[in-house]
């Protein structure tokens, strides 16, 4: 690595680290919530200079920085790899680190545990679960009375994509969409500080809506009712590869910028383009003398 990364950007120094009290002041005053994903320190940063308020590391990082093929595979210890690595990128925002699949289901015991070690070792303000059903809620209120603040996720919930029948729109009869307004007032009840809603068409939304008093609802590809909207980073920068789901708005290619510029590159090497003369160190003459003489015995 040829330099340091320049922490010291950060936008807006008097900028006031965000709290959970200012997220719901934020959903009572009607102004939007800004959540983003991330998952290293460079994305931390450009969330940061963004003043986004929510920074998740979602597991989706299994997919866009880890290569697997679902979210499914990510384990704790790799989350929590990606989390200490946001965490040194962020001053303002909350953090929120998701918790992976297969790590909260057992029982309350064990999704306290995982949630402790994402606040002690990650340096998360907050974790977030998937689904709504029961047991879900279940985890999410004992993990609350642990004193842990947590966020809900519901309609497509990407680890149980299989059950759901693949990554689509949830909720599209009235009565799948009225089992998604029950599960976001159960996670309410239950304590959730926040919900996101991800998948589900418009109405949906605006019927939960109507019910939720406390929770902070943050859509993705649902509509816009909800208090804020939350992106993955590879998405919105159109760092992968193929088209991505309807509600992604693309607000630049940097695969395309990336691919380009490492092409580039490999083409100065091969041609002997790079290094050119400014990028080299010299030496004063009588030391190349030194070092001719030192070398000819
Ligand atoms: O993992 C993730 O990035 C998420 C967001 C899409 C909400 O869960």
């Amino acid at each position: 690595m040829s330099s340091r990364p320049n922490a010291s950007r950060t936008s807006d120094s008097e900028r006031a680290p965000l709290t959970l009290p200012a997220l719901r002041a934020m959903k009572a005053a009607g102004e939007p919530v800004v959540m983003v994903t991330a998952y290293d320190h460079p994305s931390a940063l450009a969330a940061e200079h963004a003043q986004a308020d929510v920074v998740l590391v979602g597991d989706s990082g299994a997919m866009t920085v880890l290569g697997y093929d679902s979210t499914v595979p990510a384990t704790t210890d790799e989350m929590l790899m990606l989390t200490r690595a946001t965490r040194r990128g962020l001053r303002t925002p909350v953090l929120v680190a998701d918790l992976p699949f297969g790590s909260y289901e057992v029982s309350d015991e064990q999704a306290v545990a995982t949630a402790m070690r994402f606040v002690k070792e990650g340096g998360a303000h907050a974790v977030k679960l998937e689904r709504g059903e029961p047991t879900s809620v279940a985890r999410a209120a004992a993990i609350v009375a642990a004193g842990i603040p947590v966020m809900g996720h519901i309609g497509l919930t990407p680890q149980t994509a299989t059950a759901l029948g693949g990554y689509r729109a949830q909720g599209r009869t009235g009565a799948d969409a009225a089992k998604i307004v029950e599960q976001a007032v159960a996670l309410q009840d239950a304590g959730c500080f926040s919900i996101v809603l991800e998948c589900i068409p418009s109405p949906v939304t605006e019927a939960v809506m109507e019910r939720m008093d406390r929770a902070v609802v943050i859509g993705i590809g649902a509509g816009p009712a909800a208090d804020g909207q939350v992106l993955v980073f590879h998405d919105l920068l159109g760092i992968r590869e193929g088209k991505g789901a309807k509600f992604v708005k693309r607000y630049a290619d940097l695969q395309d910028a990336m691919d380009a510029g490492v092409a580039a590159y490999a083409a100065d090497v091969r041609s002997r383009t790079y290094p050119a003369p400014e990028h080299e160190y010299g030496m004063p003459e009588d030391q190349v003398a030194a070092l001719r003489e030192a070398l000819a015995d």
